[in-house]
């Protein structure tokens, strides 16, 4: 099965991806995330994207695809994966579906007044993991691994607000594109706990 988890920023698609990476065994793939390595390892790649997530914008299109392309040709996601953060827009999910085969679009539905808090207040481990400061009890250090705790450069209220808009400019858009495919599958956050939502996920996909 091939996923696309869709969502604002803040959403909760890297809360749910781990989840659903442990109870399902689908390959994880993050654009953010690999833009974020190729910014630590100072590669071509991450010189290009940093000016663009810095300012809470798409990082170019042909840049984006032909990450997403490689990745795909690589023999592990052979027993399936799901997307997190990429399509981001009409041309990439076109792109998309001219290289691989989507089965579902998941798409995480919370209320946009949410959003700024959780992000702002979202502390994240190089592991992966993901917090939120109002639950850590003080605690710098992540649960899962023991590494210490950071803010991404990206999570600060002036580029959060960027990112909010080109979410609803470029990205909303796409949830009308897989509807249209009867793709799509919408999950009503509301005020439910991560473990809520993934049983709502897990409803889903089962
Ligand atoms: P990316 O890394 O994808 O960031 P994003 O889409 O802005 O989403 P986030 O990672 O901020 O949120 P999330 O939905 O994963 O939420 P999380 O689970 O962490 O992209 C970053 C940048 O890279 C983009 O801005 C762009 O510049 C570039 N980029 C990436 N992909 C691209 C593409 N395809 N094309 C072009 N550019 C691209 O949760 C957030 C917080 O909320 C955490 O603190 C968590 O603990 C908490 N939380 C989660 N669920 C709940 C819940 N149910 N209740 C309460 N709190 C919760
Ligand atoms: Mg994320």
């Amino acid at each position: 099965m091939n996923i696309i988890l869709l969502g604002a920023p803040g959403a909760g698609k890297g809360t749910q991806a781990s989840r659903i990476e442990q109870k399902y065994s689908l390959v994880h793939i993050s654009t953010g995330d690999i833009f974020r390595a190729n910014i630590k390892g100072g590669t071509p790649i991450g010189k290009v994207a940093k000016s663009y997530i810095d300012a809470g914008k798409l990082v170019p299109d042909e840049v984006t695809c032909e990450i997403v392309k490689d990745r795909l040709a690589s023999p592990d996601i052979k027993g399936g994966y799901m997307l997190d953060g990429f399509p981001r827009n009409l041309f990439q999910a076109a792109e998309l579906d001219k290289f691989a085969k989507v089965d579902l679009c998941l798409n995480l539905e919370v209320d946009t007044s949410l959003l700024m808090d959780r992000i702002c207040g979202r502390r994240v481990c190089s592991c992966g993991e993901s917090y939120h400061v109002s639950t850590l009890n003080g605690a710098t250090t992540c649960a899962k691994c023991g590494k210490e705790l950071y803010q991404r450069a990206d999570d600060n209220p002036e580029t959060v607000g960027a990112r909010l808009e080109t979410y609803e400019k470029q990205t909303a858009p796409l949830i009308d594109y897989y509807a249209k495919q009867g793709k799509l599958k919408t999950v009503v956050c509301g005020n439910k706990t991560p473990d809520e939502v993934f049983a709502a996920v897990c409803e889903i996909l089962d």
